[in-house]
């Protein structure tokens, strides 16, 4: 999300990082829209995507912030049906850790229907360490949304090591 972005006054760079990061973890990159922020406009194309029904992920990017257009929260609180906080809390423990700017992100996580839809900030350096945070969850996250996960305790990928 970037009114900048929108008017070709600003190169995407975290848009390309968030398709290379989950193209290396074997995802699928169907769609990428640089959107104004407008929250209305950033709501219809998050439901638009959602309601396809071939979507598992939904990144955004950017407009988290406490500026006057930082409008990817609420526009995302207002189409999903179900909060999954602890994704947004993850990120943003993990990203204190990295910066005291990092609580200052006000992104959310939610699903509509069986889309999930995350709210990442926008710097290609918070998009990394935001994604690390959360990444390993993801597959797991996304078989439930479907009704397809295994037994948590089998999946090995969900252990840390050693316990
Ligand atoms: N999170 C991490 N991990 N690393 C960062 O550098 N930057 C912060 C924060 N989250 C940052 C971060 C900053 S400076 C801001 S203003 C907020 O995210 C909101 O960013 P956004 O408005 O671009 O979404």
């Amino acid at each position: 999300m970037s009114d900048k972005g929108h008017r070709g006054e600003r190169v995407d760079e975290s848009g390309p990082l968030i398709k290379d990061m989950m193209e290396a973890r074997g995802s699928k990159v169907v769609e990428y829209a640089v959107v104004p922020d407008e929250k209305v406009v950033i709501s219809a194309i998050l439901a638009r995507w959602a309601d396809r029904g071939d979507i598992d992920l939904i990144l955004t990017n950017g407009g988290t912030g406490l500026g006057p257009r930082d409008n990817t929260p609420e526009a995302t609180l207002a189409v999903v049906d179900r909060l999954v906080p602890g994704l947004a809390e993850a990120m943003r423990t993990e990203s204190y850790k990295k910066t005291p700017a990092g609580i200052l992100s006000r992104g959310v996580a939610g699903l509509r229907r069986r889309t999930l839809i995350i709210n990442l900030p926008g710097s290609p350096k918070a998009v990394k360490e935001c994604l690390e945070a959360i990444l390993p969850a993801i597959p797991h996250a996304i078989e439930m949304t479907k009704g397809e996960a295994a037994e948590c305790a089998s999946r090995t990928d969900l252990h840390y090591q050693g316990k």
